[in-house]
C-alpha cells in the first residue's frame, strides 16, 4: 500500500462505505474490490479518451485478482449521460449475465460516474457499483454522496436515483492527464468547501495555492481528502438532500443559471459555479452576512485560481431570473440561497429571484 494511501469513511449505516485515497490506488483495485467482497463479475464503464489513458491498468489489476472484466464503453461528452447510453448498458449487462452480486465500477469523470450508478441502482432492481473518479470535480464532489442520474432533453439531471457505492477509490495520479481548465474548474468546487464549511482548508489554499497548481502529490492527497470529508460529513447530516445537504448549492443557484442561460457551452460547471460563489458572496456582504475581510479574501482565492467572479455584462440579469425559476429548487416563488457568514460559515437566506436580481444588477450594473 502507498505510504499515503488514506482511507475516510461514509457513516451511512448499512449503506457506509469507504473512500481510499492516494496515489497508485488505480494498480491495487483489484485486491480493494476482493477486500470488499465484489463477486466476480465486473463492467468498467468509461470513455474513449479515459480508456486510452487508464482502462489496461485497471483491467490487469482486476484480472490479477481474478475478476472477469466487461469492459463498457460511452462516447465522450454530457449528452451521452442520456437513455440512450442508460439502454445499451442495459443491453450489455443482460447479453453478458450480469447478476445480483455482478458489480459496475465507473471510471471516469462525473458523466460516467452518475449514469454508472444509475444504471447499478435500477439493473435488477440495484447491483453495486464503485466510483473510479478521474477528475477533480468526480474525485471531491460526484463520487461521495450517491446521487446518480442522467440528463433528460428538456433538462440536466431530471432522471435519477439516490443510490451510494459500495466503494470509492480515488487515485490524485490521474489528475496528472486532465486538461488544466477542467482541473481548474473542479477546483471551484474545493474552495466551495473551504468557504462554506472550513476556514483551514481555505487558509491551506490561500497559502499553497501556487504548489497544488504543480500536482504536488501530498497536497493534492491533502486537499481531495478535507474535500471528500466535508461531502461526507454533509451526506451523512442529509442523505436525500431534504434540508442541511443544499449547503453544497452555495454558488450554484447564480452558477446553474449561468450555464443554462449559456447552453452549456461557455462555461464549464467549476467555472459558472466560481462565478456564482463570488456573486453569492457579495450578496452575503450587501445583507450584512459576511464581513468585508472574508469577501475579499473569497473573490481574491477565485481570481488567483483563474476562475472568474463576474458575470459577463451581455449576459441580461431578468433572463438569468428566469433561469433561476425554473430551476427545480425553487419553492414557491423564493430560493433557498446559500450565503456565505465568514470564511467556513454559511446560513440560509430565502430569496427571491427577483430579489437576486436586483442584487447582481448592483454589482454588475
Ligand atoms: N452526482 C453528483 O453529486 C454530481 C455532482 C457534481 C456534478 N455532477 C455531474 O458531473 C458531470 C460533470 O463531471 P466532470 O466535471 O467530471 O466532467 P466529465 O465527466 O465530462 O469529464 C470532463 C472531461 O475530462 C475527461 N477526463 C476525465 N478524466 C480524465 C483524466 N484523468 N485525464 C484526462 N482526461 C480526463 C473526460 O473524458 C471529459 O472529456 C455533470 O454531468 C454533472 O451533472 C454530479
Ligand atoms: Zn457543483
Amino acid at each position: 500500500m502507498s505510504d499515503i494511501m488514506r482511507t475516510l469513511t461514509v457513516n451511512l449505516g448499512d449503506r457506509s462505505y469507504p473512500i481510499h485515497l492516494g496515489e497508485d490506488v488505480l494498480t491495487r483495485v483489484g485486491e480493494l474490490l476482493r477486500q470488499a467482497a465484489c463477486g466476480e463479475k465486473v463492467g468498467i464503464i468509461t470513455n474513449p479518451t479515459v480508456a486510452g489513458l487508464y482502462m489496461r491498468p485497471v483491467e490487469e489489476a482486476l484480472s490479477r485478482s481474478r475478476f472477469k472484466v466487461t469492459p463498457l464503453l460511452v462516447p465522450e461528452g454530457e449528452e451521452h449521460k442520456s437513455l440512450e447510453s442508460l439502454s445499451a448498458i442495459y443491453d450489455r449487462l443482460i447479453s453478458e449475465r450480469f447478476e445480483r452480486n455482478s458489480s459496475l465500477m465507473a471510471l471516469g469523470g462525473g458523466v460516467i460516474g452518475d449514469l454508472t450508478g444509475f444504471a447499478a441502482a435500477t439493473f435488477l432492481r440495484g447491483i453495486p457499483y464503485i466510483q473510479v473518479p478521474t477528475t477533480l470535480l468526480a474525485q471531491v464532489d460526484s463520487s461521495v454522496g450517491g446521487k446518480t442520474g442522467i440528463n433528460h432533453p428538456e433538462g440536466k439531471n431530471l432522471i435519477g436515483a439516490f443510490y451510494q457505492p459500495r466503494l470509492v477509490l480515488i487515485d490524485v495520479g490521474v489528475l496528472r492527464t486532465l486538461p488544466q481548465r477542467e482541473f481548474l474548474a473542479g477546483l471551484a468546487e474545493v474552495i466551495k468547501y473551504g468557504i462554506i464549511e472550513d476556514p483551514e482548508l481555505f487558509g491551506l489554499l490561500e497559502e499553497k495555492l501556487d504548489r497544488l497548481l504543480t500536482l504536488d502529490r501530498d497536497l493534492l492527497v491533502k486537499v481531495v481528502a478535507a474535500s471528500c470529508a466535508i461531502k461526507a460529513r454533509v451526506v451523512e447530516k442529509d442523505e436525500r438532500e431534504e434540508d442541511y445537504r443544499s449547503v453544497l448549492n452555495f454558488g450554484h443557484t447564480i452558477g446553474h443559471a449561468l450555464e443554462s442561460l449559456t447552453g452549456y457551452e461557455k462555461f464549464l460547471h467549476g467555472e459558472a459555479v466560481a462565478t456564482g460563489m463570488a456573486q453569492a458572496a457579495s450578496i452575503s456582504m450587501r445583507r450584512g452576512f459576511c464581513d468585508e475581510e472574508s469577501h475579499r479574501r473569497i473573490h481574491k482565492l477565485i481570481m488567483r485560481a483563474g476562475l472568474p467572479t463576474k458575470i459577463p455584462s451581455n449576459i441580461d440579469p431578468l433572463e438569468l431570473v428566469r433561469r433561476m425559476e425554473v430551476d427545480k429548487k425553487s419553492t414557491g416563488g423564493k430560493v433557498k440561497f446559500i450565503c456565505c457568514a465568514g470564511i467556513g460559515r454559511n446560513r440560509f437566506h430565502w430569496l427571491s429571484p427577483q430579489e437576486i436580481t436586483a442584487e447582481l444588477r448592483l454589482i454588475d450594473g
